[in-house]
C-alpha cells in the first residue's frame, strides 16, 4: 500500500493521473548504477519504457545513456541533456527523415535491423561526409518465456538478423565505407523473471562474437538489451530488483574480449515500480453474478491488461472496511476488453473512493491514448 502521507496528498486532485515516487525511482537507479559499476558495465536507459520529462531527468542525472526507438525519442533524449555520444537508436522501420537526424546529431550508434538497412543508413551517411557506428540487432533464436507478445528473440519475430543472413551482413558492409561496424546486440524479450534464459543468451552471444572474430571484426561492444522482469504482485517488499544477481550472470557467462564493453538497455526493471495509477470509483454495480467497480481510468490511461491480460495488483486506498468483496475492476471505455482485474478481492468500496493501480511506471503513461477522445493523462510527483 502506498503511505498514508502520499495518500492524504491525493485527496482533492482531479483523477486519474499517474502518482511517480521520484525517490523510489532515485533508489532503484542508484542500485542499478552501482551493481552495473560494480562488473565495468554499461546501462542505456530505454526511453519507451517511459519518457516522462521527470523520470528522463532522473534517469539522465545517474549517468546513463538512452536507447531510443524513434527519431523524436532521440531528439527528446538530446534535448533534455542526454549525451549524444550515450545515445543507440533501434528499430525495424527507421525512416530516412529519422537516419538523417541521428547522425547530424551524432549519435554513439545505430542498432541495424536488416540488411537493406545497412545500406541505406550508409549512403545518407555518405551523402553528409560522415561515418555511422553501428551495431547488427542479432535475432539469436533464444526463447525468452514470457507473453508471446512481448518476446522478441525467436526467428517468427520480426525484429534483428537471422543468423544465416549474417555472411550477407559482412558483404554488405564490406560495400558501404560509410558504416563502422562496432558491436552485435540483442534483445530477446521483456518481463522476463527466470534468469536462466540470461545464461542461454551468454552463450549465444559467445558464439557470435567468435564468429565475428573469426571473420576478421574486433567488436567493442556486445549490447544484450534488456528485459529484466520486475514482481507485479509484491509493488511493496523488496520492490527493486536484485541488479547485481543480475548482472552477475552476464560477468560469469559473457566471454569478453580484450576491452570488449557490456552494454545493457533496461526500461522496466527502473522504472515500473515508481508508478502507480491512481483513480477514482465512478460507479458500483452490484449484480446477480457479478460486482463492477467502474472507474474513471481505462485501457486509454493503462493498456497492459487490455492489451497482454497483464497483472497489475489494484489497491483501494480509501476504503477503512473490514469487509471483503469480489469485484470486476473495469474502466469507463466502450470495449469489453478495458477490464484492470476480474474476480479482485477488495474492502467493500463505494463511489468516490480512490484506487490505486500499481507498478505502472513502466509501458503505462507511455502507452496511453486519446481513444474515446480522452483527455491525456496527467501525473503527480513526490
Ligand atoms: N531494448 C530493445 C531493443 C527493446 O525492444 C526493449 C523493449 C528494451 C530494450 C527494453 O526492455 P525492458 O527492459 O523494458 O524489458 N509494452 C510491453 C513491453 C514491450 C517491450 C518492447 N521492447 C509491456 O507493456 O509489457
Amino acid at each position: 500500500m502506498l503511505s498514508k502521507d502520499t495518500i492524504a496528498r491525493f485527496g482533492n486532485l482531479e483523477t486519474p493521473f499517474y502518482y511517480y515516487d521520484l525517490g523510489l525511482l532515485d533508489q532503484t537507479l542508484e542500485t542499478c548504477r552501482s551493481a552495473a559499476e560494480k562488473f565495468g558495465f554499461h546501462v542505456h536507459y530505454a526511453l519507451k519504457a517511459n519518457f516522462n520529462e521527470q523520470v528522463l531527468q532522473a534517469v539522465r542525472k545517474t549517468g546513463f545513456g538512452a536507447d531510443c526507438v524513434s527519431g523524436n525519442e532521440v531528439k527528446k533524449a538530446i534535448e533534455l541533456g542526454f549525451d549524444p555520444g550515450k545515445v543507440v537508436f533501434a528499430g525495424v522501420g527507421k525512416s530516412d527523415k529519422e537516419i538523417i537526424e541521428a547522425l547530424n546529431s551524432d549519435i554513439y550508434c545505430f542498432n541495424v535491423e536488416s540488411v537493406q538497412e545497412l545500406g541505406i543508413i550508409n549512403g545518407l551517411a555518405a551523402e553528409r561526409g560522415k561515418t555511422a557506428r553501428v551495431a547488427i540487432r542479432i535475432n539469436p533464436n533464444v526463447d525468452a518465456h514470457t507473453h508471446q507478445y512481448i518476446t522478441t528473440g525467436l526467428e517468427e519475430n520480426k525484429f534483428g538478423v537471422n543468423q544465416w543472413e549474417l555472411n550477407s551482413c559482412i558483404k554488405e558492409l564490406k560495400a558501404c565505407p560509410n558504416l563502422k561496424l562496432i558491436g552485435i546486440h540483442f534483445h530477446i524479450g521483456s518481463q522476463i523473471t527466470n534468469l536462466e534464459v540470461f545464461k542461454s543468451l551468454c552463450v549465444k552471444v559467445n558464439e557470435l562474437n567468435s564468429w565475428f572474430e573469426d571473420h576478421g571484426y574486433q567488436l567493442q561492444i556486445l549490447n544484450v538489451g534488456g528485459g529484466l522482469g520486475v514482481d507485479y504482485h509484491a509493488p511493496d517488499e523488496n520492490s527493486i530488483n536484485d541488479f547485481e544477481s543480475y548482472f552477475s550472470i552476464f560477468d560469469q557467462f559473457l566471454e569478453r574480449r580484450n576491452d570488449q564493453e557490456v552494454h545493457f538497455e533496461l526500461g522496466r526493471a527502473l522504472v515500473a515500480q515508481c508508478g502507480s495509477l491512481i483513480s477514482r470509483i465512478l460507479y458500483v454495480k452490484n449484480g446477480l453474478k457479478k460486482n463492477f467497480l467502474i472507474l474513471d481510468a481505462g485501457m486509454t490511461e493503462l493498456m497492459r491488461p487490455a492489451l497482454y491480460q497483464a497483472y497489475h495488483k489494484i489497491e483501494n486506498i480509501s476504503s477503512l472496511s473490514d469487509v471483503q468483496v469480489k469485484y470486476d475492476v473495469v474502466g469507463p471505455i466502450c470495449e469489453s476488453t478495458d477490464c484492470f482485474g476480474k474476480e479482485v478481492e477488495l474492502p467493500e468500496s463505494i463511489r468516490g473512493d480512490l484506487m490505486a493501480i500499481r507498478t505502472a511506471g513502466a509501458y503505462g503513461e507511455v502507452m496511453s491514448s486519446g481513444y474515446n477522445l480522452r483527455e491525456r493523462v496527467k501525473s503527480v510527483y513526490s
